[in-house]
């Protein structure tokens, strides 16, 4: 079975999806039955869509594919012709019931077949409403789908009542084929329920594009006129909103922002109702000219939804739960069970997958948000299952995805597209320049700008130098020589260094004075040219750079070189001798500069000339002499540059 990983980081950037699917299947359907030609501009290429084209085409409508922005479908005016064999919907749910109501104005019988899933799809408030308008309808297999026999007698136009509490597909199917009917229909539904409603509305919309009489009044009830059929137009797919939840999605659990093209927040589309929702749940949702875009908050609150006019969406939503602070529940979604798979158990099953408990009832599901971590995500053939978990992966390391190829229902590109917009862990350090490396010689002004720049950027500051202080503390106090490696070594290794608030901390004690001293500060050069010194001292840096998030401003001696090789800004800070040693003796209330100077002078020797490590400026680094400017001058130059490479 081939397991896709996906990739790990953040999103960023813009992303087009493709045309909407349930739009596509309606304008596909409608413009074969209409008179004369239809272009059908960006309609989704997919396997949904591609059952849809070939059940048509087995019906006499001729559909030209080639041009992927438009397809141009030859309207039968509703003359269709009888299959030379059964017709195979697939997995596609839409295509089983839009083409079952359609087969009804066949002069002749269809036979209608799907896959294994499809068969356990219920279908039979379908048939019924379609047997009450005159058509003939047998079922010829075991369950409650297909395979059927459609065919024989002529429906007609007439008042009817529908279950449509299981699927408003149902309804769509049957107000499609009515404007071809004598007679007007008339549609009511049984305790008046009507799930998905919006869905239904979307179909009466397409119907009108294509010159039908068709409308929702109150009640609900919907009105179709009979015998006015449908005139072939030029229309225009919207992109679609139930693939845009992924991306939005992916942004609001990974704390990334995503910019997606041509949704429109003017559409039908039910799961529009997902970006409210992220909105609620702390995410910034602006819609723009061109289409809408989310950020997602450091941390998610978690929510309580009724869900049912957007099932799509529901799913991608009670994952998203899944990184939310607290208990969420996603309500009145039991036809979230008869999807292409049981959805609610699927979630449930595979949210425990990656670390997450959820509780389902027959038509809700309870989600305990936490820390999501990876694992192997069983897809069940259901392209939304692998899609919504490929974006709990997006935040968290290595999720798999069980047979990933079954995206391409209706969405063939998606891992592609996720993976064109996510930075990856390691990348979003470099591009997003969060790690600032400042490096230079003693009396550069280092620790000023440093404490500074962390100070306007608001990242966390780090000295690392107060890690080789220290450890030139632990050797002193010790008595041990400072030039006696081993003994160094063997004294260092016997503690615990570390770094809070910016005190240093040995074995939980804070030396931040302590290391201040001359006989420290003078030693200091010896025990850190010490490579297994380093060694030790350089992993503590590092795991405290990134249990900051990876983003921190690190000064030092050879942090752009070989503690940070990748950060995203470096700069190297320096001044003219003279000016060092002035500034080190005015901060060390010295009188002898000649000394002070002669001291710097010595140690930078040795910080230079070491073989491990020594300082010197990264190839890539911005050299500051700092010597005629002020601190103030240096910070705004730094800040400014990180600020370019943060956005660019
Ligand atoms: O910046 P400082 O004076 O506090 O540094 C103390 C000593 O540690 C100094 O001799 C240089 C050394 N050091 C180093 O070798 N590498 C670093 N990244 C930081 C400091």
């Amino acid at each position: 079975m081939t397991v896709y990983e996906v990739r790990y980081g953040r999103v960023a950037g813009s992303l087009e999806i493709p045309g909407s699917r349930s739009v596509t299947n309606r304008a596909l359907l409608i413009a074969s039955l209409a008179h004369g030609p239809s272009s059908l501009l960006r309609p989704l290429e997919a396997e949904d869509t591609a059952v849809m084209r070939s059940c048509l085409r087995a019906l006499g409508v001729e559909i030209a594919d080639g041009d992927p922005e438009a397809w141009i479908v030859e309207g039968s005016g509703g003359l269709l012709s009888v299959p030379d064999a059964p017709l195979n919907v697939g997995a596609s749910g839409t295509t089983a019931r839009f083409i079952t109501a359609v087969s009804a104005l066949v002069p002749g019988r269809v036979v209608i077949d799907g896959s294994p899933r499809m068969r356990l799809r219920p279908i039979t408030d379908l048939i019924a409403a379609l047997r009450d308008l005159g058509a003939e309808i047998d079922i010829l297999g075991e369950g409650e789908g297909p395979p059927l026999a459609v065919g024989g007698q002529t429906p007609a136009g007439r008042s009817i009542t529908m279950d449509a509490t299981r699927s408003s597909q149902y309804v769509s199917a049957v107000a499609m084929i009515a404007p071809l009917l004598d007679g007007d229909t008339e549609i009511r539904f049984s305790g008046d329920v009507l799930v998905s409603r919006p869905y239904v509305e979307m179909t009466l919309d397409v119907m009108a594009a294509y010159g039908a009489e068709a409308e929702m009044r109150p009640g609900p009830v919907i009105h179709i006129r009979g015998s006015t059929g449908y005139r072939g137009i030029e229309y225009a797919i919207e992109p679609d909103v139930s693939a845009a939840v992924y991306p939005a999605a992916a942004a609001a659990v990974s704390g990334g922002t995503i910019e997606i093209v041509g949704v429109d927040f003017r559409s039908r589309q039910p799961d529009l109702l997902f970006f409210d929702v992220l909105a609620e749940m702390g995410c910034s949702v602006d819609w723009t000219q061109s289409g809408v875009r989310v950020s997602g908050p450091v941390r998610l609150a978690p929510v309580s939804r009724d869900m049912n006019s957007a099932p799509d969406a529901a799913l991608m939503l009670a994952v998203v739960c899944g990184f939310a602070d607290g208990v969420s529940t996603v309500a009145n979604i039991g036809n979230l069970r008869i999807k292409e798979s049981d959805r609610l158990t699927a979630l449930q099953e595979q949210l425990a997958v990656i670390g997450i408990k959820a509780q389902t009832t027959a038509d809700s599901i309870t989600v305990e948000g936490g820390s999501p971590h990876g694992g192997e995500i069983a897809t069940y053939d259901d392209h939304r299952i692998a899609m919504a978990f490929a974006v709990a992966g997006v935040a968290t390391p290595g999720v798999r995805i069980q047979d990933p190829g079954c995206v391409a229902k209706t969405w063939p590109g998606f891992f592609a597209a996720l993976e064109s917009v996510t930075v990856s862990a390691t990348m979003v350090r470099l591009d997003m320049g969060i790690i600032v490396a400042i490096d230079g010689p003693g009396g550069s002004g280092k620790t000023t700008v440093s404490r500074a720049v962390g100070e306007r950027l608001e990242l966390p500051h780090l000295d690392t130098g107060a890690f080789y202080r220290a450890a030139t503390l632990v050797a002193i106090e010790a008595s041990v020589d400072v030039q006696d490696a081993p003994a160094v070594i063997e004294e260092v290794s016997r503690h615990r260094f570390g770094y809070a608030d910016g005190r240093m901390l040995i074995d939980d004690r804070d030396v931040s004075s302590e290391i201040r001293t001359e006989a420290v500060t003078r030693a200091a050069s010896p025990v850190s040219a010490i490579p297994e010194v380093r060694r030790i001292m350089v992993a503590q840096q590092r795991a405290w750079v990134a249990a900051q998030g990876a983003s921190a401003v690190v000064e030092g001696r050879d942090i752009g070189t070989v503690v940070f090789p990748d950060a995203g800004l470096k700069v190297y800070l320096t001044a003219r001798p003279e000016v060092r040693a002035a500034r080190r003796a005015s901060e060390q209330g010295h009188e002898d500069v000649t000394r002070v100077a002669s001291d710097l002078h010595r140690r930078d020797t040795i910080d230079s000339t070491r073989a491990d490590s020594p300082l010197t400026a990264a190839d890539d680094a911005v050299i500051l002499d700092t010597s005629d400017l002020t601190i103030d001058e240096v910070v705004d130059r730094i800040v400014a540059t990180a600020k370019e490479r943060q956005t660019g």
